[in-house]
């Protein structure tokens, strides 16, 4: 399949294959929830550059969702998501309702992350990445990807997506693509959106704390340290957590390559955001 300009937009399963039978391969997939920002453009950028079929999948997927979080007001900007997309050349946008996901309604059998799954965000929103796995796995088998793209913003989710791949056994390459951020530091994230100008500002505080704890000298505890006494000082925050771990995010080494993550709410947003750091 050429590069078209204007991408297909499917809204069903049947469409959906009849298109994926057709595609060249390597076929890339993009999974989003829609609200197309700079970071998923870098995705779909990194996906057309090594794929010659691109698909973007747009759901906002009702199971990832706990009962006090956003599932209703987030963001669904199916028109601009699709300016993206054509921009970006993508060939196939499969932008399913939640009937077409789960015809029979909330699915009995779910993907379990296990532990890893427990921890961080997890631990902060249960059941979520049970949700996500769920329907990253439903995608995969609809799309058939040959390789699929994430954002290391959401750095855990992008562990689990390939803990699941080497656990189930699927076919496929997971390539993480690095955080997209504003001139001023702040990741790129579509509940950016959600947030006044003045807690724009508040929200600053989770890069500087990036930073703060990447030149901390010491251990784990340290950067912790550092990172957590930006994020305490800033008013109209509320910390989350504010962790080191090994890059796969099991328990921080003594020295060496770790990774730093972060949550916190400002006003009623939550935000994450991680990066690098040598212990
Ligand atoms: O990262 C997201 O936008 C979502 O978690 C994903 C992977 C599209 C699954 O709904």
């Amino acid at each position: 399949m050429t590069a078209l300009r204007t991408p297909t937009v499917v809204t069903d399963r049947e469409a959906l294959a009849r298109v994926r039978d057709r595609a060249d391969r390597p076929v890339a997939v993009v999974m989003t929830m829609g609200a197309l920002h700079d970071g998923h453009a870098a995705l779909l950028r990194q996906a057309r550059a090594r794929a010659a079929t691109v698909i973007a999948t747009v759901f906002v997927n009702p199971l990832q969702f706990g009962p006090n979080e956003d599932f209703d007001r987030y963001p669904r900007t199916l028109e601009g998501d699709l300016e993206i997309c054509a921009r970006e050349e993508v060939d196939v946008v499969f932008a399913p309702t939640p009937a077409v996901m789960y015809p029979d309604g909330q699915p009995n059998t779910r993907v379990n992350p296990g532990p890893l799954g427990e921890i961080l965000e997890g631990a902060s929103r249960p059941g979520f990445f049970h949700g996500v796995l769920t329907v990253v796995l439903k995608l995969i088998n609809l799309t058939r990807p040959d390789v699929v793209f994430f954002g290391e913003k959401d750095y855990q989710q992008v562990a689990l997506v390939r803990q699941m791949v080497r656990d189930l056994d699927l076919d496929i390459e997971v390539v993480g693509v690095p955080t997209v951020r504003e001139p001023d530091g702040l990741a790129l994230s579509s509940r950016n959106r959600y947030l006044s100008d003045s807690e724009r500002t508040t929200a600053l505080a989770l890069a500087a704390a990036l930073r703060a704890g990447a030149a901390a000298p010491g251990g784990a505890a340290a950067v912790e340290e550092a990172a957590r006494s930006v994020l305490e000082q800033a008013d109209g925050l509320e910390l989350d957590y504010g962790v080191v771990t090994a890059p796969d995010l099991g328990p921080a080494p003594a020295s060496g390559p770790a990774r730093l993550l972060l949550a916190a709410k400002v006003g009623t947003t939550r935000l994450i955001d991680n990066g690098p750091v040598t212990l």
